[in-house]
């Protein structure tokens, strides 16, 4: 794979890809971004990321300069120049480049970003290996639903997983509601059923979940979108993170201690093989 940027329409090496230090990405965090999965050369739920996107850039009032269909045009483009096969496309938008002030500027055009990268080919199931994950206060602000790339609190959470072993730092608010990891959403078997966080303004509402919610209800396994707490977490039978790099990650241990039943329990497991049977249908059986 070759990497390769696009920036406001203009392909480059990724090394020489430049934009402006006075961008209001850089100096504020004022943008917003995505990250789509390509399986075998085809980019994976393609329409659902830039959907997300767009309400993304409107929640933060940016107007997107491109329609969904010239960024679908990029994006394929993209890939082929850079021979993108098994890997990612991040895409950012900024409100654009202008003398620093909080104030929007007027007249700003916004930044469009794109690159692609590489991910080595999806391990076989059973070579996924199951994670351990610890629990951190979510120190984040109130609008998690729009996916701004204002990401200290999930870098400084995430930091903290990693050194403490752990793949993942599952986040809780007050009350010790459990909301999210610090890049994935997370599902338990509570009582038989599993819960996930609503897809509120404090969850960002993932692809993958939304993915992983479609198969629950096709295969009528109980379900409820309804917050659980930090007890409830720790009695769980099944606990898994979904995300679009990640897909459905089983985790074995919470804070140390493991769940009641080996990982990947029944339903992650189901699950982890309808998921791979998406992809197949989405992008391997294509013959686009
Ligand atoms: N993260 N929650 C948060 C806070 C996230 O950053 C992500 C994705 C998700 C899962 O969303 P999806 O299933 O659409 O990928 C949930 C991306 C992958 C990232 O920042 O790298």
């Amino acid at each position: 794979m070759q990497n390769i940027a696009w920036i406001d329409g203009t392909f480059s090496a990724l090394s020489e890809a430049k934009i402006s230090i006075e961008d209001r990405g850089y100096l504020l965090g004022d943008g917003v971004y995505e990250v789509i999965r390509v399986y075998n050369g085809i980019p994976f739920y393609l329409d659902s990321h830039l959907e997300r996107f767009r309400k993304s850039a409107e929640a933060i009032r940016i107007k997107t300069p491109f329609t969904i269909d010239q960024m679908k045009g990029v994006i394929s483009e993209l890939i082929k120049k850079s021979v993108c096969t098994e890997g990612y496309i991040y895409m950012q938008l900024t409100r654009g480049s202008a003398r620093r002030d909080h104030l929007f500027p007027a007249d700003v055009s916004p930044t469009l970003v794109m690159y692609g990268r590489e991910l080595g080919k999806i391990p076989e199931i059973d070579a996924v290996e199951p994670q351990e994950c610890i629990t951190l206060p979510d120190e984040r602000w109130l609008n998690c639903y729009i996916k701004t790339i204002n990401l200290l609190p999930n870098a400084l959470a995430r930091q903290k997983a990693a050194e403490a072993g752990a793949i993942e730092a599952v986040l809780y608010r007050k009350g010790g509601i459990v909301t999210e990891g610090t890049r994935s959403n997370v599902f338990a078997v509570i009582d038989g059923k599993v819960r996930t966080h609503p897809a509120t303004n404090l969850i960002l509402s993932g692809i993958s979940r939304a993915i992983v919610l479609e198969i629950l209800r096709e295969s009528e396994v109980p379900l409820l979108e309804k917050a659980f707490d930090l007890q409830e977490l720790e009695s769980a039978s099944e606990v898994w993170l979904t995300s679009t790099t990640m897909e459905v990650n089983p985790v074995k241990a919470v804070d140390g201690k493991l769940l009641e039943r080996p990982a990947p329990g029944p339903v992650c497991r189901r699950l982890m093989e309808a998921f791979r049977g998406r992809i197949a249908e989405e992008c391997l059986e294509d013959v686009r």
